[in-house]
């Protein structure tokens, strides 16, 4: 939510800022701007609203020069979208500029305070506020930048990743980090800071990831120092950044989110590789196997996460209920973190996020923590605060998401969910080993079939346009395949505007049936399996009432195929597997119905990759 970008060195910060917003710009695309420093004594500072494409059209031929410089494109909070809510800010007199992601929960009182002592506030935002606060600090003192944002941020209540630069000094860059993360990039002879790493891969794989209450001093003089806000000094960890640069490239689609889809057969064979050997009888996963004794102990395995997230944990309760025989409960972080939940020591809290940073995600974690409970985490994005605030977990594997819809996130959670689930069964005995074998077999032979569920791109781009322009959708799915149609319905919400409902087949006629007319079409999924015969009769429901079905069907299936008004066929496979092959069909759906609706699919309207606030 919301990026960051800076550097410092001998480069022209203007094309590593630029740049690096537009890697970026899928954390938040609402306005961008960039502060440098050419002569000292002077800013360069160009903000406006809308997208960094703007920025540079805004900037056009105005001096660019400049070899330190910080960047920001951002997610709405406080203040509309406009240029004068635009990050950078700068600070009363001029000197100090600073972008900032995350919330200052006080602003309000430190807002009141500071207009006390003769402070004027041009913009609605709560960054304003901060650099005015570092700036009074500075002045009162008589201290360095480094030492007043230390001392201004003890003042300081919420999220925050921020970096501040002098006009005074062009070597030095100031940031902090709390509850909203930031990584340094190591240079052989210069500086790039980053909200995550994808504007610095290109330069350096050395990174330094800050911790929560860390400030660092970032000097081409004296190097990387980095202090608690209680003043203790911390020796920098050079970590090696995983990612790569072309994971981070279009690779020719037309969107990231299309790649993303087209990615899933190599996402779901990276998640399990090393992980499942059928011919041997083996599933583990490394990360979490040390504690499967204490899983397999466990009174309940709680699940917490959100949005789409949350419906591969309903995947997951399915998977691990039935197999391992183990009560899961599959909570919504936002709320199970508010309601004082009853969590006992010996619970497994297990929290699943792709971005590792969703502030809900991590507040929950947090509560469950202090209440005892074991953590484990599923995430995708190596070395992120949700990766690092657990005691253990399993990454994806699925290499960066830039679409803001989730696609191949959402198959790799439910790929590591179903080696879970397998792993407890065996290592329970809770299913036989003829059983257990077949999945094993089954499950191996899912990239290739996912490869096949791909080639419905054209029927699924056929009926994409009859149903373009409809008002409403809804999405039915009974079992496993229940967050199946939750994550269809989610899918086309997101990227098409288009209003949708996710529901369990049977519950349709508890309400839902009333919306259905001609007008209406409903996706079903209605694959050969536990609930085939009843989804039948769900469907027969929606076609009395004149409702066009759109079904996703096992293959072959001649009785969906008399019964649907359209049917878009997927390979067999077993029950469990069903979610990793039927939501192929409704990512490609969603996606061709917001191309031909002309939305801006990577970056959907009002929303943001990673939601780091609450
Ligand atoms: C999915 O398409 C969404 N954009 C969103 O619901 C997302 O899944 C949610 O914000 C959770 O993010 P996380 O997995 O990074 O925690």
């Amino acid at each position: 939510m919301c990026g960051i970008v800076a550097y410092v060195g001998e480069k022209d910060a203007y094309e590593v800022l630029i740049k690096g917003l537009k890697r970026l710009e899928y954390r938040g695309y609402d306005s961008a701007g960039i502060a440098m420093i050419d002569n000292p004594g002077e800013f360069l500072h160009y903000k406006c609203k809308g997208k960094v494409s703007n920025l540079e059209e805004f900037i056009g031929e105005q001096s660019k020069k400049g070899s330190i410089g910080i960047g920001h494109t951002r997610w709405a909070t406080h203040g509309p979208a406009n240029d004068v809510n635009a990050h950078p800010h700068v600070s009363g007199d001029g000197k100090l500029a600073l972008i900032h992601n995350g919330i200052i929960e006080n602003y309000d009182v430190l807002k009141k305070e500071l207009g006390k002592r003769g402070h004027e506030f041009k913009s609605d935002t709560d960054t304003e506020v901060l650099i005015h606060l570092i700036e009074e600090v500075k002045k009162n003192e008589a201290v360095s930048l480094f030492e007043a944002v230390r001392l201004a941020l003890n003042e300081v209540i919420g999220a925050y990743a921020i970096v501040v630069i002098d006009k005074d000094n062009p070597r030095e860059l100031i940031a902090a980090k709390k509850s909203s993360p930031l990584v340094i990039g190591m240079g052989d002879d210069d500086f790039y800071i980053g909200s995550d790493a994808t504007p610095i891969v290109e330069y350096t794989n050395n990174v330094v990831y800050l911790e929560d209450g860390e400030i660092a001093h970032v000097s081409l003089d004296t190097g990387l120092k980095i202090k608690q806000l209680d003043n203790q000094e911390i020796t920098p960890s050079i970590q090696e950044l995983q990612i790569k640069l072309e994971a981070l490239e279009k690779g020719g689609y037309e969107h990231f989110m299309l790649k993303e889809i087209f990615e899933q057969p190599k996402t779901i064979m990276d998640c399990m590789r090393g992980r499942v050997n059928a011919q041997k009888g083996h599933v583990s996963l490394g990360g979490i196997s040390e504690y499967k004794d204490k899983i397999l102990a466990a009174p309940r395995i709680i699940i917490i996460a959100c949005g789409t997230s949350w419906h591969a944990g309903l995947v997951g309760e399915y998977l691990i209920e039935d197999l391992a025989r183990i009560p899961v409960e599959v909570e919504y972080a936002s709320e199970f973190r508010y309601r004082n939940p009853i969590i006992n020591e010996n619970d497994i809290v297990l929290a699943i996020s792709q971005s590792g940073e969703t502030a809900d995600t991590l507040a929950a974690i947090k509560l469950a923590k202090e209440k005892g409970a074991t953590i484990l985490g599923i995430c995708n994005v190596v070395g992120s605060t949700i990766s690092r605030e657990t005691h253990a977990g399993s990454y994806t594997h699925a290499g960066p998401e830039v679409g803001v819809a989730s696609t191949k996130a959402f198959t790799a959670q439910v790929t590591v969910l179903s080696l879970l689930a397998l792993m407890l069964a065996k290592e329970k005995g809770a299913v036989e080993a003829s059983k257990l074998n077949r999945l094993l077999f089954e499950l191996e032979s899912i990239p290739e079939k996912v490869e096949e569920a791909l080639k419905t791109d054209g029927i699924c781009r056929f009926i994409a346009d009859i149903y373009m322009n409809a008002s409403n959708a809804l999405y039915l799915g009974r079992g496993s395949s229940f967050p199946v149609a939750l994550e269809g319905a989610l899918k086309l919400k997101e990227i098409s505007y288009i209003h949708a409902e996710g529901y369990p087949a049977a519950e349709m006629k508890h309400g839902p049936i009333a919306l259905i007319d001609e007008e209406m079409p409903v996706f079903v999924v209605a694959t050969k399996g536990a609930s085939y015969e009843k989804v039948l009769s769900n469907i027969q429901e929606v076609k009395a009432r004149k409702g066009k079905v759109i079904v996703i069907s096992s293959k072959g299936d001649e009785t969906i195929r008399e019964m649907a008004d359209h049917y878009i066929e997927i390979p067999h496979t077993e029950d469990m597997f069903i979610p990793l092959l039927a939501t192929i069909p409704f990512q490609l759906l969603s996606y061709h119905i917001a191309v031909m609706r002309e939305c801006n699919v990577d970056q959907p309207r009002n929303l943001a990759k990673s939601v780091t606030v609450e």
